[in-house]
């Protein structure tokens, strides 16, 4: 499984520009800021990553090497850790990178920045509920030694941007979905199929937890009930489980849904209008 599908989604997400008349824009920006700064106190904020030995320099020092990812830094989710001011200076590129000076000083050497495509270290730093997740008995394996010792098959960047537009790839206005994302990694799952599941044009997360889950396969629930959040249907004959139209009684009771024999072939399939296999 390679991530390389996952960077031209994220350039596809990076493409997009929002146009919005600037007097809205202002008050669009006034009305995020106040409900960002209710969101942002529900979240725990500690202490950027430390590298033995440098001090912070703040973000405009980047500037001189690293036009092409300033520049564009603005929209990015997480400009809104940026401040101005001297007291400001730990927060912008160095609460994801550390502190930069011997970095800067040596003109540009790799061992002396945190990289957190190689460890999640950092972002589990501000985002401890989602480390949580990743402790869960299924997870997508993204652990990685501190400073990026180890190589993690998956990093928090497959899914996320950091440096422009939203954090959550292929959310909200992207031209490209969420699923795109998951199924660059897993093309399997993508299709085409010629007996599609329209559950999939809800996107991968209506069934999988994207981060990890109590659940085998990440799913959100471990049941039947993860199909019968949408395929809940009325029961008209007391003693009758309806689904689909079908009398489901007896089957019920043999296991879940997407059980060996039943709908196997959740994400579609080739062969079997009924997604057996
Ligand atoms: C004097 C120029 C210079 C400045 C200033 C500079 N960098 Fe770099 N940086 C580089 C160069 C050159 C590389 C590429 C090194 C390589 O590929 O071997 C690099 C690489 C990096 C990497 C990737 C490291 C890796 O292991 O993949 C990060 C992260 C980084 N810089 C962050 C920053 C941050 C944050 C700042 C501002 C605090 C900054 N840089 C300021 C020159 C600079
Ligand atoms: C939310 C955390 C976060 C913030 C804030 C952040 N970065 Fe990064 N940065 C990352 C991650 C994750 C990677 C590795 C994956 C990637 O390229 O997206 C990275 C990679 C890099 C690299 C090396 C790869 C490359 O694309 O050249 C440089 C240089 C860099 N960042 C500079 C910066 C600068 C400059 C800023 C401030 C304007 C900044 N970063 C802010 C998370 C962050
Ligand atoms: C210094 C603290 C800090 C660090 C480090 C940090 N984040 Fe965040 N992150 C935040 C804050 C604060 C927000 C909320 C910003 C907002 O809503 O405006 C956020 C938002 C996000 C969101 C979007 C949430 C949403 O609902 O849209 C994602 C995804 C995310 N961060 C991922 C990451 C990843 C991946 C990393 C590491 C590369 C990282 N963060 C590092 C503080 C941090
Ligand atoms: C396999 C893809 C994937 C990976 C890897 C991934 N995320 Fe996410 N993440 C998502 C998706 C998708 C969402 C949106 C959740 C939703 O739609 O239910 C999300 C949401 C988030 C959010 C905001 C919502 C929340 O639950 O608070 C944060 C913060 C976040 N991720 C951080 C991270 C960090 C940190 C890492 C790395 C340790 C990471 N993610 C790795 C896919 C991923
Ligand atoms: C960068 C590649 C990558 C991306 C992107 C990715 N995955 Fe994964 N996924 C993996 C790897 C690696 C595993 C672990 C496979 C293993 O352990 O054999 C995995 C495991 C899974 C599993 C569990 C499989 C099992 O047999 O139990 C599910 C379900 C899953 N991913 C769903 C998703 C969803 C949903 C998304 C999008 C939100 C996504 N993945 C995005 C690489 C990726
Ligand atoms: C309607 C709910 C549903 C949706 C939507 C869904 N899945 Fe699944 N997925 C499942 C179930 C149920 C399983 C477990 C099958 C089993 O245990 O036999 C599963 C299993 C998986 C597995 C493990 C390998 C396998 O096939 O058993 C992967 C990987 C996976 N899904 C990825 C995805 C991706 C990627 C998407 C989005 C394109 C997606 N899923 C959308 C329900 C769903
Ligand atoms: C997000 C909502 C949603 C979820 C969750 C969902 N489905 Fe569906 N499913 C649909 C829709 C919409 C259709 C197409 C319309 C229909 O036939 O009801 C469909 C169709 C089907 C069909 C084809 C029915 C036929 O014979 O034409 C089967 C079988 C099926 N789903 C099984 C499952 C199973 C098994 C699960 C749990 C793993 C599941 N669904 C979860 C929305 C969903």
């Amino acid at each position: 499984m390679r991530a390389r599908p996952v960077e031209e989604n994220r350039r596809f997400a990076r493409g997009r520009r929002m146009i919005v008349p600037l007097g809205g824009a202002c008050a669009v920006a006034l009305v995020a800021f106040v409900a960002n700064s209710c969101a942002v106190s529900t979240r725990t904020i500690v202490a950027p990553p430390q590298i033995a030995g440098a001090e912070f320099v703040g973000s405009e020092a980047c500037a001189d090497c690293h036009e092409n990812i300033t520049d564009r830094f603005h929209n990015a989710t997480h400009a809104n850790l940026m401040a101005a001011g001297e007291n400001a200076k730990d927060i912008g590129c160095e609460s994801c990178h550390g502190a930069s000076s011997l970095h800067v000083e040596s003109g540009g050497e790799r061992a002396t920045v945190i990289n957190p495509s190689r460890s999640p270290a950092t972002c589990f730093g501000c985002h401890l509920d989602i480390r949580g997740a990743f402790s869960l008995p299924h997870a997508h394996p993204v652990t990685g030694g501190p400073l990026g010792t180890t190589t993690a098959r998956v990093s928090c960047s497959d899914c996320h941007a950091s440096h422009e537009g939203p954090a959550i790839l292929g959310g909200g206005l992207a031209i490209e979905s969420e699923a795109d994302t998951c199924t660059g990694c897993h093309p399997a799952q993508r299709g085409p199929f010629v007996f599609e599941h329209e559950a999939l044009r809800e996107g991968c997360t209506v069934c999988h937890q994207p981060h990890g889950s109590v659940n085998a396969a990440l799913l959100t629930e471990r049941d039947s009930t993860v199909c019968m959040k949408c395929h809940f249907q009325e029961q008209t004959a007391p003693g009758t489980i309806l689904i689909g139209g079908r009398d489901h009684t007896s089957l019920l009771a043999r296991g879940t849904c997407f059980s060996t024999g039943c709908h196997e072939a959740v994400h579609g399939s080739q062969v079997n209008s009924s997604l057996r296999y």
